[in-house]
């Protein structure tokens, strides 16, 4: 009732579908979200006051559900490398019954869009009785987990109407990225002029954002391609395999194809099996420091008569058109905005083949905005 009102009251603004509109508010949404942590006169990160010391946090455990699960997969590979903080991570629905040791004062990072969610609102609770500093990224700032955290850090994404999620994606990725600065800095990882040059980055993202649009078309050509598939693959590796298992999510979610994602390192430990030209692999493959090692992955799919549908940016576009069936060339940005940017043609890919097949894009069937029971 609440999502029709909000739905009638916000409007589609001419697009096809909420999902279509959300997806194009992904610059503004990461701006407004940016505007919210960093002060760009000092190039730095301002957070609000903590109620904890984030230099003293011996570890963060991270959980969500769902994409925002994968948002606090790409936080872990930030906190691990950039603030050096030992990171552990797992779904709600399974941190829950797990009953970890929880060394004290660690910091416990709960990922949600709606703040309601069952499952992450119960591991909340577990770690909060294990006396874990309870720091949340919500979209909605006055929810049932807001009122049980010590801290809550807002992403800036407005309503979220689409049943599967897309710019609050990103807005948690952004709010990630600047907590990862805060605690490298906190920890000593992190000089003025690192931040600076990750701050940069950042500030670089929503127009380096708006730029994805123009590559309509190619995702449309890749679009076809899936869309006559039963089976898809996603890989990626580092920071870009949380990215391919939000873009496997998303097509399983609304177009109904079954899809798998894989780091791609691991193929050839099972997958592989399965490639031939009937399984279209789709890979996120931006030229960061593990291009070289994903391209060699994606030269053993292709042996083995893979199709390559291949996401990537200006530096890495003319090694990959060599392989490619189809690619999709974003501008190069920083290692570490890349998975920012990076998830913005995967969600329209997954858009383009709902539309395609036909499906009920913003209502896909048996799925909830909001999981509130177990
Ligand atoms: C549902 C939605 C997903 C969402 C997940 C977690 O499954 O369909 O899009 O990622 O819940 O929701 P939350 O509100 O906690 O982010």
């Amino acid at each position: 009732q609440t999502t029709a009102l909000a739905a009638g009251a916000i409007g589609k603004d001419g697009y096809r579908h909420y999902m279509e509109k959300e997806l194009h508010e992904h610059p503004l949404v990461i701006g407004q979200t940016l505007q919210r942590m960093i002060d760009p006169a000092n190039r730095k990160v301002v957070l609000p006051d903590m109620p904890f010391d984030l230099a003293t946090v011996p570890r963060a455990v991270i959980t969500a559900c769902g994409s925002a699960f994968y948002a606090g997969m790409v936080g872990r590979y930030w906190l691990e490398s950039i603030a050096r903080l030992p990171v552990d991570i797992d779904v709600a629905s399974e941190l829950r019954y797990r009953d970890p040791p929880l060394a004290h004062g660690s910091l416990g990072l709960l990922i949600s869009q709606s703040g309601e969610t069952a499952d992450t609102l119960a591991a909340l609770r577990t770690l909060r009785q294990n006396a874990v500093h309870i720091l949340s990224v919500l979209n909605v700032e006055h929810s049932t987990m807001a009122r049980e955290s010590a801290l809550v850090l807002g992403t800036v994404a407005g309503p979220e109407i689409s049943v599967a999620s897309t710019k609050a994606f990103t807005a948690q990725l952004t709010v990630l990225a600047c907590l990862t600065i805060a605690i490298a800095r906190a920890r000593g990882t992190l000089d003025p002029l690192g931040e600076e040059e990750l701050v940069a980055a950042l500030l670089d993202l929503p127009s380096r954002a708006a730029d994805v649009f123009a590559q309509g078309d190619a995702i449309r050509r890749m679009a076809r391609v899936v869309a006559e598939a039963r089976d898809v693959l996603y890989l990626g590796r580092g920071s870009m395999f949380p990215v391919a298992l939000e873009g496997a999510l998303k097509l399983k979610e609304i177009s109904y194809i079954h899809a798998e994602a894989y780091a791609a390192g691991e193929m050839k430990h099972g997958p592989i099996s399965l490639i031939d030209r009937t399984v279209p692999i789709v890979a996120s493959a931006p030229f960061t420091p593990l291009f070289d090692k994903t391209l060699s992955n994606l030269q053993e799919a292709k042996a083995r008569g893979g199709r390559l549908l291949v996401f990537t940016d200006t530096k890495g576009a003319e090694r990959v058109s060599a392989i490619a069936e189809e690619m999709v060339v974003l501008p190069h940005v920083h290692d570490f905005a890349a998975p920012i940017l990076q998830t913005i043609p995967v969600q329209m890919l997954a858009y383009e083949v709902a539309v395609m097949k036909g499906t009920d894009v913003d209502q896909p069937r048996n799925l909830a905005k909001s999981v509130t029971v177990e």
